[in-house]
This record gives structure tokens, sequence and C-alpha cells, in this order.
């Protein structure tokens, strides 16, 4: 199977988890993509769908399923995403593509996080894919040095402009030993805005699909 199939394979068995007659929280990227395109079939079952991103709400739009704002929402029972790297805890790395924001948001008010991979995403140790950190224009610099004195090499993500506005900088070489007590340190650096880990609160079910099938793994 190709990694695009994987990650397919673990959209599709992200369907079981949906509740009828609910509001699904939903993420961003290629492995959501598929998830949404799934949904698509399924959209008179569910009342519609909170979205971490202008590119999903889109492609939802596109589907003829309802987008809500999430301010008018106090719940979510579930939250589907992706990663680009998940540990042994559940922790993970997100916003390659830019949306970690939405996402931590949207996550922050679902219930269960739903995390649909395929196994290339499964690492012992975060920090091989450079974290991205969402950060306010004007302190771009000052964000760059601190995080140069935690140990990583920052790079401003050319030409990309976030959903609110701001930049990324990708944090290249980071040693991401303890993942809440880094997600931590780096929030409380002035000008950053979220960082991508997502350890605080990680997923509580993991749909890894690899060569043998999908298996579902839920958090200790
Ligand atoms: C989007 O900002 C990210 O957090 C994605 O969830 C993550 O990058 C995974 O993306 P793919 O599903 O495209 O691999």
């Amino acid at each position: 199977m190709t990694q695009d199939e994987l990650k397919k394979a673990a959209a599709l068995a992200a369907l079981d988890y949906i509740i009828d007659g609910s509001i699904v929280g939903v993420g961003t990227g290629s492995t959501v993509n598929h998830f949404i395109d799934a949904l698509a079939g399924m959209r008179e079952r569910i009342l519609g769908a909170v979205s971490s991103s202008e590119a999903s709400s889109r492609r939802l739009v596109g589907h003829g399923i309802a987008v809500f704002d999430l301010n008018g929402i106090e719940s979510l029972p579930i939250y589907v995403d992706g990663a680009d790297e998940i540990d042994g805890s559940f922790a993970m790395i997100k916003g390659g593509g830019g949306a970690l924001t939405r996402e931590k948001i949207v996550a922050a008010v679902s219930e269960r996080f739903i995390c649909i991979c395929d196994a290339s995403k499964q690492v012992k140790e975060l920090g091989g894919f450079p974290l991205p950190v969402e950060v306010i224009p004007m302190a771009c610099g000052h964000v760059s040095r601190e995080l140069r004195r935690l140990g990583g090499e920052p790079r401003l993500r050319e030409g990309f402009v976030t959903d609110n506005g701001n930049l990324i900088l990708d944090v290249h070489g980071l040693r991401i030993s303890d993942p809440v007590a880094m997600e931590t340190h780096i929030n409380q650096i002035v000008g950053v805005v979220t960082n991508g880990l997502f350890a605080q609160r990680g997923a509580d079910v993991l749909l890894l699909a690899g060569a043998g099938g999908v298996e579902r793994l839920q958090a200790a």
C-alpha cells in the first residue's frame, strides 16, 4: 500500500467513532482530507462539523456539510486529526500544514481526540520533524533567539501566513525528551501564539495504518 492509501485506511476507521446527530471536530491535512471525503457519504447522520482551518472548511462546505462556529458550542464528542509525529504516550507534533493553533483550540473543547496516521508517523522521541511555532510577526526575531537558547534552529516558513495572519517558525534539531515541559516552556515565550506540541492534551485514540491493517490503540 502507498502512504496515501494508508492515510485513507486510517481516516476510514475514524468513521466508526462518529456519534449520530453530533457535530464532529475536524482537523487539517492530507489524512483528514480523506476523512472529510468519507464524511460526505454519511452527512445525513451528523449535524455538521467544527473545522480547524479555512482549507478544511472549504472542503466540508464543498461536500454540503454544515460548518459551525466553535463559539456556539460547549463540547464536541470527538475531534479527528492527523499528526506529523506521535510518540508512545500519544503526545504529538502537529502543524506541518500550519493549522496548529486552531487545531489545538478545537481539540481543547473535544472529549476525545482521535488521531489518524500512517505508521511512518510513529516515533520513540518527538523532534525529528521540525516543530512548528506560530508567532506574531513583530516577535519573530525575539522568539527565534529564545528558541535558539533551547537548542533549536528556527527557520521561517517562507511565503506562508497562517489563517490567523501570523508566521510559522519551523524549529529543527530540538531534543524533546519531556514534551509537556517543552510545550509549556515554548508557550511562555512572549510573541508565541501556539507551538505544535500536543502533549498536555494528547490523543486519546490512535488509528495507526500499516501493512497489516489499522491498529486501534487507546491512550494509557
Ligand atoms: C496540519 O496543520 C497538521 O497538524 C496536520 O494534522 C499534520 O501535519 C498531518 O498532516 P498530513 O495528514 O498531511 O500528514
